[in-house]
């Protein structure tokens, strides 16, 4: 039986709609395989957002990818402050819960409701003193809380959980040895029980990953400064003090070394680490920006316009760590992070954030700040 060509048009149609959809799902298959979350729209968790580098975090995304929501999850505990989420509150693309990440029956609820495809990690206690004077809440949220988003993550599926680690991780290095640096690979030697909780953390996260196959990242950065940074840590604290004419507390000769990043830099990377990179991976983040915090200390005195004679040097942190240097290498070749923001620029912007915006510091420091204020500084030596 001949067949006319009119009535063979629906098979032909059906063949090349079958076609297409193969096509569509071989598209797809590359698409996970390449662990490629680019162009994607997605539904990102983001605990500890209320905080320093988190909220910066929040505004970064939203602006750079405003198709997606952003899940914000924190305990709001004396480092997370609620008004500083004010200008996203009342986004479509956002919404708040406040819960602590170590209370597994509330955090499930929230996976089952929003079904979040990214998980990125920031909530932790964060600060090396407090660590020393309390170490329990830093192994309770930075380890057990990490476990529950992980076990989260499990039972409800994820494209990616990313861990914010820290470059604290590898401990310290000597001072007398400009060219030694952290590499992915420089073996974990914590020093303070801040690093060691977050040290075990990354065990953790890399356990979740060759146990259970859970999609991981790992980020360690070198020091953020920036707006938003409680004044606790020691920029903040130094303009806060400055601008009151009060004592700056250097711990020691103030000779210890840090590697300081602009936070939207440390942003911009876990940016591209949750959307390009392979699952398992870890990328130290720094932008080889070394300074002395007696140096830098003077500075912000100067740009203030106040005397060295405000420098106090005290008594210093117990086991307190002497250089930190990251080696960036990975991640530029990689995913072609380079920080943007020279330090220059960086603390200029920053001293004048604090001065823009002093009401939100203020308000900080004159509730249970000072008691900690107190206790920490009190009854601290002053050794010149
Ligand atoms: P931060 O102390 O400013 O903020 C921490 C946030 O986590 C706060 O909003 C707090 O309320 C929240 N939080 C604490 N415990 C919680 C809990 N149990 N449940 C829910 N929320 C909780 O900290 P930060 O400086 O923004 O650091 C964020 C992350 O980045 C931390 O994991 C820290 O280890 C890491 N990190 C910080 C730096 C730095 O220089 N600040 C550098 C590298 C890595
Ligand atoms: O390197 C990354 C780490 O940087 C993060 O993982 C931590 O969460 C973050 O708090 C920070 O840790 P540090 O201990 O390096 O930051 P902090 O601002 O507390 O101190 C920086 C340096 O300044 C350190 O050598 C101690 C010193 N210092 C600090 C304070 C608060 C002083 O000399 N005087 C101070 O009053």
């Amino acid at each position: 039986m001949a067949i006319n060509f009119y009535d063979s048009i629906p098979s032909l149609f059906l063949l090349w709609l079958k076609k297409k959809q193969y096509r569509i799902k071989i598209k797809i298959t590359v698409h996970v395989a390449d662990f490629n979350n680019e162009d994607i729209i997605m539904k990102i968790i983001v605990t500890g957002g209320a905080g320093f580098i988190g909220s910066n975090f929040i505004f970064y995304e939203m602006k750079a990818h405003p198709e997606d929501t952003i899940i914000c999850i924190d305990s709001l505990t004396y480092a997370g402050n609620l008004s500083t989420l004010e200008p996203v509150m009342k986004n479509d693309h956002f919404r708040f819960y406040r819960t602590d990440i170590r209370d597994r029956d509330a955090i499930y609820r929230i996976f089952e409701d929003e079904k979040p495809d990214i998980v990125v990690n920031f909530a932790a206690e964060s600060h090396v003193d407090r660590s020393i004077e309390n170490p329990t809440i830093f192994l309770e949220t930075n380890i057990i809380g990490t476990s529950v988003l992980m076990d989260a993550c499990r039972k409800y599926g994820i494209r990616r959980y990313h861990q914010v680690s820290t470059d604290e991780v590898y401990g310290d290095l000597p001072l007398d040895r400009p060219d030694l640096f952290f590499h992915e690979d420089t073996p974990i030697h914590t020093s303070s029980p801040y690093s060691t909780s977050k040290a075990s953390a990354d065990l953790l996260v890399m356990a979740y990953h060759r146990t259970y196959g859970l999609p991981v990242t790992i980020s360690r950065c070198s020091n953020n400064y920036g707006p938003y940074q409680f004044p606790e840590k020691l920029i903040p604290l130094m303009i806060a003090n400055a601008l009151a004419d009060k004592p700056l507390p250097v711990y020691g000769e103030g000779k210890n070394v840090r590697d300081w990043l602009y936070v939207e830099d440390h942003c911009k990377a876990i940016d591209l680490i949750i959307r390009k990179a392979g699952d398992g991976e870890t990328y130290n983040i720094g932008g080889h920006n070394e300074m002395a915090n007696i140096d830098i200390v003077k500075l912000i005195c100067d740009y203030l316009d106040k005397p060295y004679s405000l420098i106090k040097h005290v008594e210093d942190r117990k086991g307190h760590d002497q250089r930190y240097a990251i080696d960036p290498t990975k991640i530029h070749n990689d995913l072609g992070w380079l920080p943007e923001t020279k330090f220059a620029d960086g603390i200029k912007k920053t001293i004048q954030w604090y001065l823009d915006n002093k009401k939100w510091w203020e308000d900080i420091i004159s509730g249970d700040y000072m008691n900690y204020y107190e206790k920490m500084y009190g009854n601290r030596k002053v050794l010149s």
